[in-house]
């Protein structure tokens, strides 16, 4: 309760409450500066400080209430200074390198007059053909809360109004990733329990990180779409769990309820979309036409609900210091990427490369190496991902200059000449010659930025066919063949994965992306991410995820489809094998598991041990349990193990996962340095959702698998109802 806030309602009229409930975008500046003096509550950042500072003047000075605007931008991985794609940096399995982005985006969207940015997304997402995909942290629940936490509290810092950091919108609520047939903005249809356990959860460990905002989706959601959701935008968001910041909707998402067909004209939508929990409508001029006449009459909107969206605004201007500081300081504006930011970018780009194969050690280049760099990203400038705006700072290295700025006793030769999408005869001759002759070849391929991220779905999510066609010529010459990926989503890699000596997963990394790779290649920096999403064996396989349920036709891992390359339609004949959920003409699983990767060293896991395990009732009541697993690098180099802890609950009066991740902790150990890793399970950890909105803790079996991506070890723990039972 703010006495500003409460003086401001009292005055206001009933348009100039409604004005504060829009956002514009691609006005000019004559409209924009019109709307600013109307009253507009919020605005897309005209790109510079001093247009952004002249529309703030409009808006304070010269508007009747003189309420300072908020200024939006998406900025998603970065705004000047570009960091890897957030699918990329979920790579990393360290939340501290989103936290490195986001602080260090704050900064720059605040000096340059944002206060609010559109991110981060943490949409769980399991299916790589949607697009979007690249913008969120992956198919893991837990992995994508902790990133979700970190951006939340990296942009936001410890209060609003500092002079850098911006208010963070929670985006896009809710289940907008399981779009099906991952096609963008396509309906959703999902169990109550499948709803909290998976994609409510990135939301709800967002808001407790304290997120000021959060946008609604674009999809429906079991035929009631998102921006008309009563029940999960005031049920759950603000009545359960409290949300008292601002809930806006996505571009043009509110007039779209008409599209969905669920009212007859946007009049009704935004009044649908308003009383559902919607506080601030992106696009469009719904609720003040533009001759300043509101839309809807007092009769037709609750004056109560307006006002606590209203309240709402206000209150996160307010949190924002914008009544105290409106403008932004023109000596601390920024229009590039700095030194000091690039060396955040270069060390978040570092940790985020994942090795999925490395057959014989090429990698790293060995020293006096002949190495042959070609593929279409050998002098590409394409590394900063999806979510750029034209005034991000190019990448100004590629590959190639990296590279060989990079390789100080080796020799390296480019070819160039190919493209994405077209290679030609001449050059596939030229390359598969100049093979022959090298060490070693580093093949740069991938997907171009341009096909990940909003309306890019994609149906077929293989490698464009000529990159794949050189790929098979330069690995038949016999030299060893490193493949270095770009993409901005899991590919099926089948086609060729097998005939390379290493794949080297590179996705988007920003404007370091290139020094960031070829460190890693030369081993000056060890890869050390693991993968966020699963690397499926054919698109027939989506969604596809590493925690699903248990059937009651589990396929026998020992059974004799496992490891068969294309058992084809004839499929075995052995009948035990047969009828269980499995494809006939693929291999058992993925071809690249959630959380695989490696990097130049080994690591040996030592046993599970358990400390004292505490019983449900003591772990409902806060009590923990702990796991410990000693860690020890067996190699010769120094290198990053990625620790997961999962845990599966045996017998549960609901199907269960047949495992889920619950902690992970990334650790560097020198050559034969070894560490105790502690990790805690408490009553969270071990809680599901049934299907009438209740969680359940069971006493029973439970088993943990610490894996690194690499090993495995498992034990097991038993949980009783209470001590004395034990
Ligand atoms: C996207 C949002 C984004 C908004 C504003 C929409 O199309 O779905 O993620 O924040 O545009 O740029």
């Amino acid at each position: 309760m703010s006495a500003r806030v409460d003086a401001l309602l009292e005055r206001m009229t009933w348009e100039q409450k409604l004005l504060q409930l829009q956002i514009v975008w691609r006005a000019d500046t004559a409209i924009q500066h019109d709307l600013a003096r109307r009253g507009i509550g919020a605005q897309f950042w005209p790109p510079s400080v001093a247009a952004v500072n002249a529309l703030q003047r409009v808006a304070v000075e010269e508007s009747e209430l003189g309420i300072p605007l908020l200024v939006a931008l998406d900025v998603v991985h970065g705004q000047f200074t570009i960091f890897p794609t957030p699918l990329a940096q979920a790579a990393s399995f360290d939340p501290a390198v989103a936290a490195a982005d986001a602080r260090v985006s704050a900064a720059e969207a605040r000096a340059n007059g944002v206060n609010w940015t559109f991110s981060p997304m943490v949409d769980v997402t399991r299916d790589p053909r949607w697009g979007r995909v690249v913008e969120g942290f992956g198919e893991d629940v837990f992995l994508s809360s902790r990133f979700a936490e970190a951006k939340v509290r990296g942009y936001q810092g410890d209060r609003l109004s500092r002079r850098d950091v911006v208010a963070s919108c929670l985006k896009h609520f809710v289940a907008y990733g399981a779009a099906e047939a991952g096609r963008d903005y396509n309906t959703t249809d999902m169990s109550h329990r499948r709803l909290r356990e998976t994609y409510l959860e990135t939301f709800r460990a967002g808001v407790a990180a304290g997120a000021a905002s959060v946008m609604a989706s674009f999809n429906a959601l079991n035929g009631i779409p998102m921006h008309a959701n009563t029940g999960l935008l005031t049920g759950v968001l603000k009545d359960e769990w409290g949300f008292a910041g601002v809930v806006v909707g996505d571009a043009d998402g509110v007039a779209q309820l008409v599209d969905h067909g669920i009212v007859p004209d946007e009049k009704t939508a935004v009044a649908r979309a308003i009383e559902a929990g919607v506080d601030v409508v992106m696009g469009g001029s719904l609720l003040v036409d533009d001759d300043g006449v509101a839309v809807l009459t007092p009769g037709e909107l609750s004056p109560a609900r307006v006002d606590d969206a209203v309240r709402r605004v206000l209150t996160l201007k307010e949190r924002l210091g914008l009544f105290e500081n409106p403008y932004a300081d023109e000596r601390r504006e920024v229009r590039s990427a700095t030194a000091p930011a690039r060396a955040h970018a270069r060390a978040a780009a570092s940790r985020c490369l994942v090795l999925l194969r490395n057959e014989g050690a090429v990698l790293p280049l060995a020293r006096g190496a002949q190495v042959l760099l070609a593929g279409p990203f050998a002098r590409s400038t394409d590394h900063l991902g999806a979510w750029v705006q034209s005034f991000a700072s190019p990448v100004s290295q590629t590959l190639a200059d990296a590279l060989a700025e990079a390789m100080t006793d080796a020799a390296l030769e480019v070819a160039d000449g190919a493209d994405v999408f077209a290679v030609s005869e001449e050059h596939l001759a030229d390359v598969v010659g100049r093979a022959a002759r090298a060490d070693v070849v580093v093949l740069a391929v991938g997907e171009p930025s341009a096909l990940s991220g909003e309306a890019s779905s994609r149906a077929d999510i293989a490698l464009p066919a000529p990159q794949v066609r050189l790929i098979r010529a330069v690995a038949a010459t016999g030299t060893p063949v490193v493949i270095v990926l770009a993409t901005g989503r899991p590919l099926v890699v089948e086609d060729w994965v097998d005939e390379v000596d290493a794949v080297l997963v590179a996705w988007h990394l920003g404007v370091e992306g290139p020094a960031a790779i070829a460190e890693v290649l030369v081993g000056r920096t060890n890869p050390g991410g693991r993968l966020p999403m699963t690397f499926p064996r054919a698109v027939g396989q989506v969604p596809i995820h590493y925690d699903h349920e248990s059937t009651g036709r589990p396929p026998r891992t020992g059974g004799r489809i496992q490891g068969e390359a294309h058992p084809g339609l004839a499929g075995p004949d052995n009948t035990d094998d047969y009828y269980t959920s499995k494809y006939l003409d693929l291999p058992l699983g993925p071809r690249f598991d959630f959380g695989a990767g490696f990097g130049y060293t080994t690591f040996a896991l030592g046993d599970v041990a358990f400390g004292r395990v505490v019983a449900l009732a003591d772990l409902e009541a806060g009590a923990t349990i702990d796991v410990r697993v000693r860690v020890q690098n067996t190699g010769t180099r120094v290198g990053d193990d990625v620790v997961q802890l999962y845990v599966r609950d045996e017998i549960a009066s609901v199907t269960q996962p047949v495992r889920r991740l619950r902690g992970f902790t990334r650790v560097t150990l020198e050559p034969g340095d070894a560490t105790t890793l502690a990790f805690t399970l408490g009553a969270d950890d071990l809680r599901f959702w049934t299907d009438d909105g209740t969680q359940l803790l069971e006493p029973g079996a439970f088993t943990v698998w610490i894996d690194d991506g690499v090993s495995r070890v498992h034990a097991r723990f038993e949980l009783t109802q209470r001590e004395d039972a034990a």
